[in-house]
């Protein structure tokens, strides 16, 4: 059976390299994204690198009239849409303690991340049953497991993410629909880069706290993603695998490592 992948936030970063792998396994591409010029390209260098379908449809996830519009058009034009990456989203606007977060900035982190994930999950979820076969996978993030401070809007929905992906995965699990979630540590797109390189974050220190040293590629959680979406993951469900250098299991406490006699 032909499968469409539908990736939102599919123009850049993690999104546009798991559509690229996606591609490359012979899936037909949608992807969602609110940001055109960056659609375009996307569009234009998926298609010219894999033979497949790949289209691109401009719509703000959090929004139901534009995400209906948008889910009619790759129903009529791509066919079967048996494959959903719910990854669009942003990172916080603000970094500090949380009677200084604007309630505004918590609602539209909820609304894209959680409703965002919601309404696309809800658009998929008939024809996947029809089919009998689905793959659903979120993007939440290794603070939606461990928590982090400063930054309570984004925590809060990206664990909201793996409540959603076990809510689904155990009432789904019978229409042959798999749902799991992926939690990346850092990853180097051009989003943290740019967070980098204006002072939001030190890249150094994230990599020393880091069990392997380092950032991770965007190839690098795409590929978890792909094997996600593959017939090979049937099995799975409910999951949530953190792709993070260990940074999740661990605490870099920084003692002196030595005797202490
Ligand atoms: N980069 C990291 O270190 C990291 C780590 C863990 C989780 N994540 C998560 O991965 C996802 C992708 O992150 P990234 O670093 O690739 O970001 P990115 O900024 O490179 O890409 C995000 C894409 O989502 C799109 N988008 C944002 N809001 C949207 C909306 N309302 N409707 C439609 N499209 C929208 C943007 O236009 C952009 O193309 C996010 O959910 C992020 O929280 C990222």
């Amino acid at each position: 059976m032909e499968k469409t992948a539908i990736i939102t936030g599919g123009a850049n970063g993690i999104g546009y390299s798991s559509a690229k792998q996606l591609a490359s396994l012979g899936f037909k591409i949608a992807l969602i994204d609110r940001d055109t010029q960056k659609l375009e390209n996307a569009v234009e260098i998926i298609q010219s690198t894999h033979n497949v379908e790949c289209k691109s449809y401009i719509a703000d996830v959090s929004n139901e009239d534009e995400s209906e519009l948008a889910y009619d058009r790759i129903l009529a034009e791509l066919k079967q849409p048996l494959l959903l990456f719910n990854n669009a989203g942003i990172m916080p606007r603000q970094l500090g303690p949380v009677e200084q977060l604007p309630t505004k900035n918590f609602n539209e982190m909820i609304n894209i991340h959680l409703n965002g994930a919601f309404i696309w999950s809800k658009l998929v979820i008939p024809k996947m049953k029809e089919c009998g076969y689905g793959r659903i996978v979120n993007m939440s993030s290794f603070m939606g497991i461990t928590g982090s401070p400063f930054r309570l809007d984004y925590v809060t929905a990206k664990a909201g993410l793996v409540g959603m992906t076990r809510g689904l995965a155990t009432e789904l699990a019978r229409f042959g629909i798999t749902v799991n979630a992926v939690a990346p540590g850092f990853v180097l797109t051009e989003t943290l880069k740019e967070r980098v390189t204006n002072g939001f974050i030190d890249a150094e220190k994230i990599s020393e706290r880091t069990p392997v040293g380092r950032w991770a590629t965007p190839d690098e959680i795409s590929s978890a993603v792909a094997f996600l979406m593959s017939d090979k993951s049937s099995y799975i469900t409910g999951h949530v695998l953190p792709i993070d250098g260990g940074t999740a299991m661990s605490l870099l406490i920084g003692e002196n490592i030595g005797s202490l006699s």
